[in-house]
């Protein structure tokens, strides 16, 4: 079982959406991809965090596409069923239990209500394949999951987002995370120390 919680890492995470919501706004139908999103915690937090902060029309067109290597199922059946018991919801800050998480399934498990679960989707995908899902994301949330690859893995997978990113979309990872050398020209941190990184195309300063 991966570990993982929702609202984890919760200040970089309001962070993040807030910093994405203007190159969001440019798109009519941006995109985010959650790699390595294991049972779904993070990508429904994700998908909260953007339901507070976007406009109802401009939330209906967002797509959450999460992706995990793991091969039986069970992240994805979690994930699209929206079902976690009662403890997995106890870290949810004051009202959002209430707000966005219905009583459903059996005793004491709750389902994320059908306007954050439809903004997400599930597939199975091996990020050492280094094939990107698709291109023109606008947002890349990839955390505690690099820290466990070789530096040379690791360079090739934020090579593959850094292609699969739109002009200026930004790259969260854990905080943990340095930019390998190589890669300084393709990415620039957002705020020192911070674990968002934003795309470089070419001809900005770093
Ligand atoms: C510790 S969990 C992190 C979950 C979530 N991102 C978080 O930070 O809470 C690590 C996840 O990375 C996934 N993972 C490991 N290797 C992977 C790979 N090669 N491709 C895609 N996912 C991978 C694991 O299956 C697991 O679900």
């Amino acid at each position: 079982m991966a570990f993982t919680f929702f609202f984890r890492d919760q200040q970089v995470m309001e962070q993040l959406v807030e910093q994405s919501l203007p190159i969001l706004a440019g798109r009519s139908h941006p995109r985010v991809w959650d790699a390595g999103a294991a049972t779904g915690q993070e990508p429904y937090t994700l998908s909260i965090l953007f339901a507070e902060r976007m406009g109802h029309f401009a939330f209906n067109n967002l797509r959450i596409d999460a992706t995990d290597v793991e091969s039986t199922g069970q992240f994805a059946r979690t994930t699209e069923s929206g079902l976690y018991p009662q403890a997995d919801l106890a870290r949810l800050p004051e009202g959002i239990l209430q707000k966005y998480f219905e009583p459903a399934g059996e005793p004491g498990q709750f389902r994320a209500i059908e306007k954050i679960r439809r903004r997400i989707t599930y597939q199975r995908h091996d990020l050492l394949s280094l094939q990107e899902i698709g291109h023109g994301y606008s947002v890349v949330v990839c955390k505690n999951v690099l820290l466990h690859f070789q530096p040379a893995e690791r360079a090739a997978v934020l090579t593959m987002f850094h292609r699969a990113l739109a002009p200026d979309g930004l790259l969260a990872t854990e905080h943990t995370q340095e930019m390998p050398g190589e890669l300084t020209s393709l990415f620039q941190r957002v705020s020192p120390g911070g674990p968002v990184f934003r795309k470089l195309t070419g001809g900005e300063c770093q």
